[in-house]
Formats: C-alpha cells, sequence, structure tokens
C-alpha cells in the first residue's frame, strides 16, 4: 500500500491484481511526467496490467460502497496509463474506454512511452455495480493496459467547511511533522471521518474551528512549528513523548 508521504495527497493505493485475467507489467525507471496534474507517485505508476489473454477486452469491476445516509453513492473514475515498454516503431497501443457500456473517450487513447495519460467522467456517475471495460482499436496491435484507477464517492454535505485558516495551519503542521494518520479532506467535516486526535468546536450556522490537537507519541521532533500560532481557536495542544508531558493551554 502507498500513501503519504510516497503520494503528496495521501490517496491510499491499493494493489489490485486478478491472476485469472490479468498478467502485470513493470519498469524500475520513474514514470513520473511533468504534465501530470494528478501527480500520481511514481511507485504507483510503475506498474500496470494488461488481459493475460491479449485479444480480450480489459475488464475492471467493482461494487458502490453504500454510506449511511446514501446508499448509491456517485463515484468519480479517474484512470491513469503510460507505456512502461519501448516498443517497435510498428507498435500501437490504442484503446477506448467505457463504463457500463457508455463510452468515456471519443478519441481513442493512444500511449507513448515516457508519456503519460488520463481519462475521467466530469460529472458523477451512479450505478448498482460498475464495469470499466478498456478494448483496444481495430488499428492497435497492443491490448489495453491501466496503470492506476482513482475512485472517489461523493459525500453531500449541507454543513460549512473548516475555517479556512485553520486548514491551512494544519496542512502545514501535517507536512512538517509528516503525520501518518487519516488527515485527509477537511479536518472537521464530516464529523464522523474528522481528523484523528483533533477536536473541533461546531457551531450552527458557523464554520468549525479546531480547539485541542494531540500529537502525543507521534514521533515528532524539530521545534514547535510557528503554524501552531495561526490555530486561533486552538485551546489545547498535547506533545507528551515518554516520559515528559508538555501540555500548552491557550
Ligand atoms: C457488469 O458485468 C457483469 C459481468 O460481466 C454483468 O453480469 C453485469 O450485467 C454488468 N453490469 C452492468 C451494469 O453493465
Ligand atoms: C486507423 O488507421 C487508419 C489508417 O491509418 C486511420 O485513418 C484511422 O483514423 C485510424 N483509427 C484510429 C481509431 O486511430
Ligand atoms: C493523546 O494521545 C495519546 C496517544 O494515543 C493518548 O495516550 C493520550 O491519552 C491522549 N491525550 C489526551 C489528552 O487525549
Amino acid at each position: 500500500i502507498s500513501r503519504y508521504p510516497v503520494d503528496p495527497y495521501d490517496r491510499v493505493w491499493i494493489p489490485w491484481a486478478d491472476p485469472k485475467e490479468w498478467t502485470e507489467i513493470s519498469t524500475t525507471r520513474q514514470v513520473q511526467s511533468d504534465d501530470d496534474d494528478y501527480e500520481v507517485p511514481s511507485a504507483v505508476m510503475q506498474t500496470a496490467v494488461t488481459p493475460l489473454n491479449a485479444s480480450k477486452n480489459l475488464e475492471i469491476s467493482w461494487d458502490p460502497v453504500p454510506q449511511p445516509r446514501n446508499p448509491s453513492p456517485g463515484y468519480f473514475i479517474v484512470m491513469h496509463f503510460s507505456e512502461l515498454q519501448i516498443l517497435p516503431s510498428s507498435a500501437v497501443r490504442q484503446f477506448y474506454v467505457s463504463i457500463n457500456g457508455m463510452a468515456l473517450n471519443m478519441t481513442a487513447a493512444k500511449l507513448y512511452y515516457h508519456g503519460t495519460a488520463v481519462i475521467s467522467n466530469v460529472k458523477p456517475y451512479r450505478y448498482d455495480k460498475f464495469n470499466i471495460s478498456l478494448h483496444a482499436t481495430t488499428n492497435s496491435t497492443l491490448p489495453p493496459i491501466i496503470n492506476a484507477i482513482e475512485l472517489f464517492s461523493v459525500m453531500p454535505t449541507s454543513i460549512l467547511g473548516t475555517d479556512s485558516q485553520d486548514v491551512s495551519a494544519t496542512v502545514a503542521i501535517k507536512d512538517k511533522y509528516h503525520v501518518q494518520k487519516n488527515w485527509m479532506g477537511d479536518p472537521c467535516i464530516p464529523k464522523t471521518i474528522a481528523w484523528e486526535r483533533m477536536m473541533c468546536s461546531y457551531t450552527i450556522a458557523k464554520t468549525p474551528r479546531i480547539i485541542s490537537i494531540n500529537l502525543s507519541f507521534s514521533g515528532l521532533n524539530g521545534y514547535i512549528s510557528s503554524s501552531f500560532a495561526n490555530l486561533k481557536a486552538l485551546q489545547y495542544l498535547y506533545v507528551q513523548s515518554s516520559g515528559s508531558v508538555l501540555v500548552f493551554i491557550w
């Protein structure tokens, strides 16, 4: 599994294999393109799957994960591609992508060595089951491949996001100390997945504020980041390590 700090956005990348249908291609060279706005880590892009039977489509299926108030959430699907092999000049790897039979790319994706490509939907899709199919064009001499796929489910929320200065400060703290917790997305909302070791105040019609952070036993070292001073609503900061207890009370 790869995540922060390998992934700057702490996306959680989990290997996905289907040995009966897919085979793996990999490279040891770095696979990172300056054009890739998604900044997928090289370690993730360095492997890809392709159908075992080269004349078959590459099929990927999954069931949506129901949410408490949303049994059938919408999904954004972001697929990442890169050619990992140096191909003979006559070889072509070109394919279309469809989700539950609906074409996503009108122009066939053609992969080049060292290049990266991204295909995604622009509006969330809602289905009981998702079937992605990648099929080679008639011109293609090689089967489709895929290196990585991001799945985002849409969570409706009617409450306000965390105070933006609190967000910037906690993101700076997370970066400074390489905090390895569930610190991604908004710190205080949704309440059920608020950042671990953090307490927020929730007042109706006001943005949530961070009032306490517990970074005890988190392997911190170095000086205390000045970003803590930007948490204007912070009341408690716990930074205990073995033996010593330090509690800062504002
Ligand atoms: C997805 O694929 C499965 C297996 O091929 C098939 O039974 C199912 O009907 C497909 N579902 C959709 C929504 O296309
Ligand atoms: C396939 O090749 C033909 C002839 O070179 C070309 O006209 C056509 O546009 C190609 N099709 C695709 C999908 O690239
Ligand atoms: C802070 O977290 C540590 C480690 O999980 C825990 O032992 C400690 O009780 C927490 N302190 C407070 C004040 O919540």
